[in-house]
């Protein structure tokens, strides 16, 4: 049996306790698959990815992920989360004032990585998301796209085990969106785990392809 990355039983998450936001979920998503996770709005999508990096704790059931147990209350549990997961939203969340090349290298200060080592891994995150020939403009001189690359390219820099997009296209054309759709692809392809909510499901759509569907509080798996 694959690697098991994220395990739910029986699931409940809830803001307070007026309000279930989901429940009785229970899924299990294994290393290299790509889950698509669509559903309306306000349906619960970011509420299920705030879950899985510890922003919404369990009020009832089960949740593991990279290892993990919710809720990750301890300090040690949760910097050993932070190095299992790689996450992208769909304000792109770059620092200002930094260079392209400074943001994505963020990751792997905190993880206090050498000089050396940085400077390889950003060389080929660079590469890899097609930004090498932006690396020294500042968020705001590239385009919506071209910042959701970067914030991707930050968001594998320390190689998490689990990489999570909460509507990562929200804000791009159909063209910068089937870009970064294609650029999560590769990473799966690569062996990456991913779970992407969107509300557009791109159209080519390799074999890991999985489709959770969340309505009326309930998850399903689709196709
Ligand atoms: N911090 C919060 N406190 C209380 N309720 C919240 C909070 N955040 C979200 N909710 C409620 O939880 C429900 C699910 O919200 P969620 O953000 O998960 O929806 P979503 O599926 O991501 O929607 P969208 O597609 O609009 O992003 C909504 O009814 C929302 O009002
Ligand atoms: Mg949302």
């Amino acid at each position: 049996m694959a690697n098991e990355i994220a395990i739910a039983k029986d699931l409940f998450l809830a803001y307070d306790s007026r309000e279930v936001i989901l429940q009785n979920l229970s899924f299990s998503i294994c290393e290299g698959d790509l889950v698509f996770v669509s559903g309306a709005s306000g349906s619960g999508k970011s509420t299920l990815i705030k879950a899985f990096y510890g922003a919404v704790a369990p009020t009832k059931g089960y949740l593991r992920v990279g290892g993990v147990t919710m809720p990750a209350n301890a300090g040690s549990a949760i910097d050993r989360l932070r190095r299992k997961l790689g996450i992208v939203f769909q304000d792109y969340r770059l620092i200002d004032e930094w260079t392209i090349e400074r943001n994505i290298a963020l990751p792997l200060y905190i993880a206090g990585y050498d000089q050396r080592r940085i400077k390889d891994q950003v060389e080929k995150l660079l590469k890899h998301v097609r930004l090498t020939h932006r690396r020294d403009r500042l968020p705001r001189e590239l385009s919506g796209g071209e910042q959701q690359r970067a914030a991707v390219a930050r968001a594998l820099s320390h190689n998490p085990t689990l990489l999570l997009a909460d509507e990562p296209t929200g804000n791009l054309d159909d063209y910068s969106a089937r870009l970064v759709h294609e650029l999560f692809m590769a990473v799966n392809q690569l062996g990456k785990t991913v779970v992407i909510v969107t509300h557009r499901m791109p159209s080519a759509i390799n074999a890991n392809y999985r489709h959770f569907y969340i309505e009326g509080g309930r998850l399903f798996e689709v196709n």
